[in-house]
């Protein structure tokens, strides 16, 4: 567990042996697991990390990490360090970090389907969870448990086949995941009055439930808006998330179920402080079940600052497509941009509040474009972008990060295999980010914290604190 092992490193403790160091932080065996499935696996994690945090927190408890400007309060309080996050962390250069794995780590290490190249989702939440690789039987055990509990439940079918037709896919998704919460076993057993330390345990089972239901919930929604209401395909056991996913939108091309692999993988988690995620977090810690907390989160995905972004990227290079065609020349392209720029728009598709480098999820889209798509005149016109764009954009001189991100690309591959309808992209962006935040509400759970409450300040207090009046 490499987060683990770093964090043991540098409190100079051994993570081997149950002892009280000179620096009195307390750590329990690490012994061999012998936990045959995820829940039990979990189990053993989470004793441990409690354990971790609470001897953490004894003696760095109440250690200052840091200051706060005024500009950071009034600016979304970005670079505030206010969040516990365990499944990853964005690093500025090298971009996200599934439990300290980057993307060319996890594409490397985590298990494939038969013959394919890219990570299984079911592996990569498996990590987010535990912090552990798994094998591929352990992943084996995921697909099968997911296609289990795919069923979307009646009410919820009736609902989704009644939506007019002119709703958002994203409204369609949102509404249908808080129906679900009929299903919740955190809801009944809270209302039963169990025990906090079970909260997780709950937690987990509702998750387990909810993510298996997203791909049936997703696809729905895509036949009803887009194929004439023509029914999804029954899940297979055999087979793996992504595999059942794509069979259940109509797709059969075997590299658009790669392609969805890893884009559910490199989706699935962004730390903490992103929309999506801090609103789960922040829903759920007022102890609201998975479904409705997952379910805010995916209304905050739902915005153009967010998750909307692929959308908006497809827009604007069809756009572009359209005015200048696909071999534009690089002055022409320049002029584009410019023109774009100097009407006060941004580039969609650049420009990252935290990354200060080419999103490695960009370049892992990137790399598959380059094996499966070379052609496509389409990603020709990003690739030429993604060597103009930031160069025009830091002439400007006000913006230091106008490097690509991952939006810049998703949509162009969507778009080469057929799925054309740029309005249900961020739908995908939700199932996949179902894995990171849930995998994070089950460990908020588990270490118990708190219901979220910072303290808000009005202006004339905030001059007030810094003797502005
Ligand atoms: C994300 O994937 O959540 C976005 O890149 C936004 C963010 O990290 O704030």
């Amino acid at each position: 567990m490499a987060f683990f092992r770093a964090f043991a490193s540098q409190l100079a403790i051994s993570q081997h042996v149950l002892q009280k160091t000179p620096c009195a932080i307390a750590i329990i065996s690490r012994s061999s697991s012998s936990a045959t499935d995820l829940k039990s696996l979990l189990a053993e994690k989470i004793q441990e990390q409690q354990v971790y945090v609470k001897s953490f927190r004894e003696q760095y408890g109440s250690k200052v990490i840091g200051e706060i400007t005024v500009d950071q309060v009034y600016g979304g309080m970005r670079g505030i360090r206010g969040l516990v996050t365990e499944t990853s962390y964005l690093h500025p250069e090298d971009g996200i970090k599934f439990r300290d794995f980057t993307i060319p780590q996890i594409k490397k290490l985590l298990p494939k389907s038969p013959g394919g190249n890219e990570p299984l989702p079911e592996g990569l939440f498996w990590l987010l969870l535990t912090g552990e690789v798994p094998s591929a039987e352990e992943v084996r055990s995921v697909s099968k448990m997911w296609a289990e509990k795919a069923e979307i439940p009646p009410h919820v079918v009736t609902m989704l086949n009644n939506f007019p037709a002119h709703l958002h896919p994203m409204s369609q998704f949102t509404a249908a995941i808080m129906a679900c919460n009929t299903e919740s076993k955190f809801a009944k057993a809270y209302a039963d009055g169990v025990s906090k330390n079970m909260y997780w345990e709950y937690t987990f089972d509702d998750v387990m439930n909810l993510i298996a239901k997203l791909p049936p919930i997703a696809a729905t929604i895509y036949k009803n808006l887009y194929r004439n209401g023509s029914p999804i395909s029954a899940v297979d056991l055999e087979k793996d998330w992504s595999s059942n996913f794509t069979s259940m939108l109509g797709y059969d091309n075997p590299d658009f179920t790669e392609l969805m692999r890893l884009y559910i993988s490199i989706h699935s988690d962004h730390e903490g402080g992103n929309v999506s995620a801090h609103t789960v977090h922040l829903v759920a810690s007022a102890l609201s079940d998975p479904y409705i907390s997952f379910a805010a989160g995916i209304n905050g995905l739902a915005g153009p600052l967010h998750g909307l972004g692929s959308q908006e990227v497809l827009e604007w290079l069809t756009e572009l497509h359209n005015d200048l065609s696909s071999d534009a020349t690089e002055a022409q392209l320049k002029d584009f941009v410019w023109q774009t720029l100097k009407s006060g728009q941004v580039v969609p598709g650049f420009g990252h509040d935290v990354l200060r480098r080419t999103d490695p999820r960009y370049t892992a889209l990137r790399e598959f474009a380059l094996k499966h798509l070379p052609d496509d005149p389409m990603f020709n016109l990003a690739n030429n972008l993604y060597r103009i764009v930031p160069q025009s954009i830091l002439a400007l001189g006000k913006i230091k990060n106008p490097w690509p991100t991952v939006d810049g690309l998703s949509g162009v591959l969507l778009r080469y295999y057929g799925m054309k309808e740029i309005h249900y992209y961020t739908v995908l962006i939700g199932v996949s980010r179902a894995l990171g935040t849930m995998a994070s509400l089950v460990w908020d759970r588990a270490l118990g914290l708190p219901i979220e409450r910072p303290k808000s300040m009005t202006t004339d207090g905030l001059m007030k604190l810094v003797g502005a009046v």
